[in-house]
């Protein structure tokens, strides 16, 4: 009884502070947007649940699209409308241009060279530009193009044994491999993992299990000051993820370079111009970078593309009809059979508003990569406070029954007379963020997940493992790093 008497009067106080902190703030003209109370310690925490992004487009319903909390010590502001999205991310967008680093990715000192990570600082300029000149320029994802065809052809040589043996496909580990070796082709123009064998599997583990220590919630990334502690162990085991993955990058590099002296430097490939750059002005790009480069970019492109692909089978296999009018584009356009090439997706116009639909409604990043404000800053008469991590909910905007027509609903065709695209214009759809921080391996992405899902679709009927019905297939979201699908996709594959 003494206990509740005392932790009735510690809230007490509390509300009696916090209540004239909120006055003074209102005197002062320096309001802070409006929020959930918060408690002592752990402030709005216990709000958050195991699916945020759905706690918190609740919670803007009653606050407002401009929201601020309390994650434990951290104030966290939530961006939950295309306007607001616009204000922060086109219009103030250098003031929320930099990121709030969670504690795992501080593991091995990747943020200081994680193009993902940094600020926006002349390092993260020159990391930015090499990028986009060397991996995702139109010329440069054309030249090594033929690369991912054969991993394509590789995913879909998969499926044919497994409908041969009459096996479901994990479509999602499926996915995932083949993502990470279009983006190794891309990169290294070879192969990291035996993509449909088990013996050579280190490399996928790894990745995996980066993503999977990632998206775990760290009370470190909360209650700053147990940093020291580490207690869930999450910094210590991302360290040896890192080492691991980091040493892997440096063997290839090692190896590269000794093929290079037999023939005479010539720019062949990204890891070859990447060198480059770093053997003509190694203050741009020196070998440390290259190698944190070459994680950033399997960390922030495999999972998100692979969830986005799995999230589009899993929406045809529950609506047979947009299945078959995709089947029948391909079939018009292309021919029934044959594997979609990057250069077929012009043509294929419906395929491409799946991908848009699956993006609006599964955005494989539902509040983007966190940002951060390094000073207070105002905002529709609101100041968000110094070192606010801020949220952009995109998963909250996607469905938004204001600016979608039954949001809900999966339909591709309404993108078909409008010119709403994923490029970071259109703030009503923006999976891939936008301004300065907008993704840049969008180029690629729009490439790799038409391909790979057209593919699929040309050269297989699916059936639900187990025989469920479509309208019983289970389309749960596990919040994590990515957006994932809760249960695994399967289907058994029947050849066309
Ligand atoms: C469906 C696929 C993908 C989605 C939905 C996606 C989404 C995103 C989002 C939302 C951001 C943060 C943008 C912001 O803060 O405004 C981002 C950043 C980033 N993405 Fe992607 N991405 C995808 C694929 C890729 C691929 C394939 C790569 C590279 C191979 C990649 C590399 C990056 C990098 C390096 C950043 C950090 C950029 C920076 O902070 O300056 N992404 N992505």
């Amino acid at each position: 009884m003494e206990n509740v008497t005392i932790l009735l009067g510690l809230l007490f106080i509390w509300i009696l502070v916090y209540g004239v902190m909120s006055l003074g703030r209102s005197k002062n003209k320096k309001r802070l947007a409006p929020g959930p109370f918060p408690l002592p310690i752990i402030g709005n925490l216990h709000l958050l649940g195991d699916k945020p992004h759905i706690s918190l487009a609740k919670l803007s319903k009653i606050h407002g699209p401009i929201m601020n909390l309390k994650l434990g010590q951290i104030n966290t502001v939530v961006i939950s409308s295309s306007v607001l999205a616009r204000e922060v991310m086109q219009k103030r967008d250098l003031a929320f241009a930099n990121r709030s680093v969670a504690d795992a990715l501080r593991a091995r000192n990747h943020s200081d060279f994680s193009v993902v990570f940094l600020p926006v600082n002349s390092r993260w300029r020159t990391l930015r530009k090499i990028m986009n000149s060397n991996i995702f320029s139109g010329n440069k994802l054309d030249a090594n193009q033929h690369l991912r065809t054969k991993k394509i052809q590789e995913l879909v040589d998969h499926c044919h044994k497994s409908a041969k043996n009459g096996e479901t496909v994990d479509i999602g580990r499926a996915a995932f491999r083949t993502s990470l070796n279009l983006l190794s082709n891309t990169i290294f123009s070879k192969d990291l993992s035996d993509p449909f064998s088990d013996s050579a599997k280190e490399f996928k583990d790894l990745v995996w299990s980066i993503m999977v220590e990632a998206g775990k919630p760290n009370l470190v990334d909360y209650f700053p000051f147990l940093v020291k502690i580490d207690p869930q162990g999450i910094r210590r085991r991302m360290t040896d993820h890192f080492t691991k993955i980091l040493d892997l990058m440096s063997g290839l590099i090692d190896e590269r370079l000794k093929e290079r002296k037999l023939r005479n430097h010539a720019n062949v490939d990204v890891l070859d111009a990447l060198l480059n750059i770093s053997h003509d002005s190694p203050e741009e790009l020196d070998r440390n970078l290259i190698e944190q480069m070459c994680l950033d970019l399997f960390a922030a492109g495999t999972d998100t593309t692979s969830n986005t692909l799995e999230w589009a089978m899993a929406e045809l296999l529950q609506n047979p009809h947009i299945l078959e009018k995709a089947q029948e584009e391909l079939a018009q356009m292309i021919g029934r059979g044959k594997l979609v090439d990057e250069a077929d997706i012009a043509q294929l116009p419906y395929l491409r508003c799946i991908v848009k639909e699956t993006l609006r409604i599964h955005p494989a990043l539902p509040f983007l990569i966190p940002r951060k404000v390094e000073e207070d800053v105002e905002l529709c008469g609101y100041i968000v406070p110094k070192d606010s991590q801020v949220l952009v909910n995109v998963w909250a905007i996607g469905r938004d029954s204001g600016l979608w027509e039954n949001p809900l609903v999966f339909k591709p065709e309404r993108f078909l007379e409008s010119e709403i695209d994923v490029r970071g214009q259109d703030f009503e759809l923006i999976p891939f963020g936008a301004g300065r921080r907008i993704c840049p391996g969008l180029p690629l992405a729009i490439r790799m997940i038409p391909v790979a899902l057209g593919s699929l679709l040309n050269t297989f009927n699916w059936k639900l493992q187990g025989g469920i019905a479509p309208k019983d297939l289970d389309m749960e979201e596990k919040f994590g790093i990515t957006l994932g699908k809760a249960q695994p996709l399967l289907a058994t594959p029947i050849p066309l």
